[in-house]
């Protein structure tokens, strides 16, 4: 149906696209893989129109086409749900489905009856439960990216393009987007699928390409790749043993770093009473919107507790903005590295040392060469791809500005570290090694707590890890109870009745 052939792309000095091809048929799930910076999403610009190619021919149904807008991506039937979503936040969630795709009635005039109509349909199939007249920012990061899926749905393409769309997805809308997809698939529609949550792969996806700095390496069934093959495409290197560091030690004697106890917060959170020790990986899991960001916010100083208290370091502390926190040694990287923790116009080398600066105080003075020297190493130990640290940090590729914002923090060496969603949009490989350097700062004392909308990720890196359910803790898991199957029934609840809370 689709095929792309021996395409080349550079942006100025980075070749982003060195020869890469794509085939996808009617009715298959095509995952399109590759370390971040690999040339995913721009293969998928290419398509939709919004990066012109320098070179390489596109071909669909056998004829070959020419995309130069996407105008011209729209009318071969093809539709896509971006990285970066393409919503715009000011407007409606009506206006932006229907944006540029008004459905008119006999005279030519917008048919509002029919549009909403085909709102309403289009909310329910997807489960999203807001209100069709909000504005789009005042959503979360989830909910924006279902729509920015039911969105491209809703243009009934062909070919549908969705790049990354369940980074920012919990387990149960995953559940419901995986349903639709399957639904399409059996429509016949073609659906080019990125990732880099692997189970996906093999619960959804028919076959794969695999992508390696610019050039496809593979295209294969998935029935005849395994995940080390995968690795091993995207990186060109076979992994070391199994993979992260299972380290199910419970360090649960050593020096109590955090103790919360009875923490409320207005309205939803209540109970929540959690302890993290010194070098210790504590998860915290549960579907979107359990109360896991309220703890986060109050333990950073950006949101005000109703009741309970926290103790850090054995002191009760009272966190009235999070500049407190960093001055304690509480550090904090978001998966919303676009809204909360990377300046995008800045360069590299700037988004790299704000940490850094912000913590040397008045009286600490830093040469231009020491922070340029800072910046270059932390490039190199995170293996973060770049043009040149003068770039705007908007012009690296979606994973890699995820790993300059953990750089910038880890660097920082803080006392205890919080991390919410951390490696969205991180590739496996570079995951992994994020995975072993949080592991390197635990064992050299440093408190980590990790929460994560990725199962895998929380089950991999925790030692212990809280279930929040209904603004609740739900379960605790460590050692042999750390299981997927216990960890998705806390999640959906399953086990409420034996709730206890704290280790
Ligand atoms: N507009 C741009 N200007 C400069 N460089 C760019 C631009 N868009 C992409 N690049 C570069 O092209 C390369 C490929 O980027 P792309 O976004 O396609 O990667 P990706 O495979 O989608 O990665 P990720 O998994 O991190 O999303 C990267 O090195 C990136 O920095
Ligand atoms: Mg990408």
């Amino acid at each position: 149906m689709l095929e792309m052939r021996a395409i080349e792309k550079r942006f100025d000095a980075v070749v982003a696209l060195n020869g890469a091809q794509l085939k996808s048929s009617a009715g298959e799930i095509r995952a399109l893989l590759g370390s971040n910076g690999s040339g995913k999403s721009t293969m998928i610009k290419v398509l939709a129109g919004l990066v012109a190619p320098d070179r390489g021919k596109i071909f669909v149904d056998g004829q070959p086409v020419t995309i130069l807008s996407g105008l011209d991506s729209k009318r071969l039937g093809i539709a896509t749900a971006f990285q970066d979503l393409s919503l715009i936040p000011t407007m409606s969630v009506t206006d932006n489905i229907l944006l540029g795709n008004e459905p008119l009635n006999s005279v030519g005039i917008v048919d509002t009856k029919q549009a909403q109509q085909t709102i309403r349909d289009l909310l329910d199939r997807f489960h999203i439960d807001c209100d069709p007249a909000a504005y789009v920012q005042t959503l979360p990061p989830s909910t924006q990216t279902m729509l920015e899926v039911a969105k491209a749905v809703s243009l009934h393409p062909r070919i549908l393009l969705l790049d990354e769309v369940t980074a920012a997805l919990h387990y149960d809308e995953i559940q419901v987007l995986f349903q639709i997809l399957r639904e399409l698939k059996a429509e016949g529609m073609s659906i080019i699928y990125v990732t880099h949550r692997m189970n996906e792969v093999f619960e959804i996806c028919d076959s794969a390409t695999i992508m390696r700095s610019g050039e496809t390496v593979i295209d294969a069934p998935i029935s005849e790749l395994n995940l080390d093959d995968i690795v091993f495409y995207m990186t060109g290197q076979r992994p070391e043993v199994a993979s992260a560091d299972a380290c199910c030690e419970s360090t649960t004697e050593g020096e109590l770093v955090l103790d919360v106890k009875d923490l409320e917060v207005y309205p939803k959170v209540w109970g929540i009473s959690m302890k993290a020790y010194k070098g210790e990986i504590v998860g915290i899991g549960g579907l979107q919107g359990q109360g896991q960001p309220e703890l986060i916010r109050v333990l950073l100083g950006a949101e005000k507790l109703a009741a309970g208290t926290i103790e850090f370091c054995g002191k009760p502390i009272h966190l009235k903005s999070p500049a407190d926190a960093v001055s304690l040694g509480i550090g904090f990287v978001s998966g919303e590295r676009g809204r909360e923790a990377m300046f995008p116009l800045r360069t590299v080398e700037e988004n790299i040392v704000a940490g850094k600066v912000a913590k040397g105080g008045i009286f600490q003075y830093l040469t231009p060469k020491s922070l340029r020297n800072f910046a270059k190493d932390a490039v190199e130990k995170y293996e973060i791809k770049i043009g040149a640290l003068h770039h705007p940090a908007s012009s690296l590729s979606g994973g890699n500005q995820q790993k300059l914002v953990i750089a910038r923090w880890i660097a920082m060496n803080p006392v205890l570290l919080l991390l919410d969603d951390p490696t969205k949009g991180v590739d496996i490989h570079s995951r992994r090694e994020i995975h072993k350097i949080l592991r390197r700062c635990a064992d050299e004392g440093m408190t980590i707590l990790i929460s994560s909308s990725d199962s895998e990720e929380l089950l991999d890196i925790s030692d212990r890890i809280y279930v929040f359910y209904e603004g609740s803790i739900s379960d605790v898991l460590c050692d042999e109870s750390k299981t997927a199957d216990r960890l998705v029934a806390a999640m959906m609840g399953m086990n409420a009745a034996n709730r206890k809370a704290g280790a």
